[in-house]
């Protein structure tokens, strides 16, 4: 794993933006993406620049179930606002939370992964160390799937929210296997509040009570952090 210390999320956008520069010029056609409020400053710095993405793809990691793609708590919808409407990708596919058969979709949004492999994968970290939605306890090897949210995660999630029943309970994730494949990852995190997820991720065992732990496994992982997050290393 090679950590990268910056001062701020701004620098840890245009840090994570450099890199995905220069996969692009070397090639690079397919881009991972993520939600959550991490990586909003990368997508800034995509959006600021003179990059053009329409002729790339873009996977993205998870979605709700069960929530319209035009609600505006929507993975689709966060996508649209924070970057596609502003620099629009060749394919865009985010999993399909409203599919009747989610156990289906989850294994046709695998056949796109494996005729699209991710060049750079982004992500960002739960406080409980989950990646996309891979909760504590997910299979390591694990592909696109149903998952049951946890409360941590529903807890944190509801500033998003009205009420807290309107937090949906299930999502469609990306696996800890499916996103591993990418051939580069790039994690980001900012704030005190990821610092123990991220010492977890950094100097703990591989362990699936800590999702994002198995990047240590990875051969071209990258975790962009600023010094609240990387305050208990
Ligand atoms: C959600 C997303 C994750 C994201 C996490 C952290 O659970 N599914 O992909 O990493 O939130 O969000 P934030 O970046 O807002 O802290």
């Amino acid at each position: 794993m090679d950590v990268k210390i910056v001062k701020d999320k701004v620098a840890g956008g245009q840090l994570a933006f450099d890199i995905i520069k220069e996969d692009i010029t070397n090639g690079a056609k397919v881009l991972g993406l993520a939600t959550g409020s991490t990586p909003i400053t990368l997508y800034q710095a995509m959006i600021a620049s003179d990059l053009d993405f329409s002729n790339m793809t873009s996977i993205n990691l998870d979605e709700y179930v069960g929530m319209p793609f035009d609600n505006p708590q929507s993975y689709h919808q966060f996508m649209k606002d924070n970057l596609f409407n502003k620099k629009p990708f060749a394919h865009s596919y985010v999993p399909d939370g409203m599919a009747e058969d989610i156990e289906q979709a989850a294994a046709d949004y695998e056949k796109i992964i494996a005729a699209n492999p991710i060049d750079v994968q982004i992500l960002g970290i739960g406080r409980n160390g989950h990646i996309g939605f891979n909760e504590p306890g997910s299979d390591l090897e694990g592909r696109t799937h149903k998952v049951q949210l946890t409360e941590s995660t529903i807890e944190a999630n509801k500033r998003f929210f009205e009420r807290e029943e309107d937090v949906p309970r299930y999502a469609i994730s990306m696996g800890i296997g499916s996103i591993m494949q990418g051939k580069k990852i790039i994690l980001l995190a900012y704030g005190e509040d990821k610092a123990d997820a991220i010492k977890a991720t950094v100097e703990g065992p591989v362990t699936s009570h800590v999702p994002a732990s198995v990047l240590q496994n990875h051969d071209d992982a990258i975790i962009i952090i600023d010094e609240a997050a990387a305050s208990k290393l």
